[in-house]
């Protein structure tokens, strides 16, 4: 999920160029805009986290672009891509070094595990949509 720091300062096509050029194949894309409420219900794994009610701001806070995206071992790889959380931690060239602008606001999400894709997948897209 591309997040509303990088949509909204108009880096989501440099960033898709990124994903398809690391091989990845995008299976679904489109552009939406989480209510506060949904963005919660995305990281309901982080309600006990202190920066819980300001990241479902910021999440809310411009539209985002989800994508379901194919690849071998595509989660280990994405997170390569996209590197640490942190921007000042992020290995050069990865997608959050160049374009995350704070450990928050940082500019894309990746899917932690198989499982939690599957999940994530069908948060943003209908069955009939993946293909
Ligand atoms: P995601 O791919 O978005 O899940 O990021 P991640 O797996 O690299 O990090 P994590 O799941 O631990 O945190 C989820 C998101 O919460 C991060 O991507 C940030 O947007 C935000 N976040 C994480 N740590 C902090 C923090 O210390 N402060 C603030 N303000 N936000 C944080
Ligand atoms: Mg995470």
């Amino acid at each position: 999920m591309i997040k509303p720091d990088a949509v909204s300062a108009g880096n989501t096509g440099a960033i898709t160029k990124m994903i398809e050029e690391a091989g990845f194949r995008i299976v679904a894309m489109k552009k939406t805009h989480l209510t506060k409420e949904r963005a919660g219900q995305f990281y309901a794994i982080h309600k006990e986290r202190p920066f819980y009610n300001d990241l479902c701001t910021y999440m809310s806070s411009g539209p985002i672009v989800p994508m379901i995206l194919e690849k071998e071992n595509a989660v280990e790889d994405f997170r390569k891509l996209i590197g640490s959380t942190d921007p000042q931690k992020a290995a050069p060239g990865t997608i959050r070094n160049l374009f995350a602008k704070s450990i928050e606001a940082n500019a894309i999400h990746g899917s932690d595990s198989d499982a939690n894709a599957e999940i994530e997948g069908n948060f943003f897209f209908s069955r009939l949509e993946q293909y």
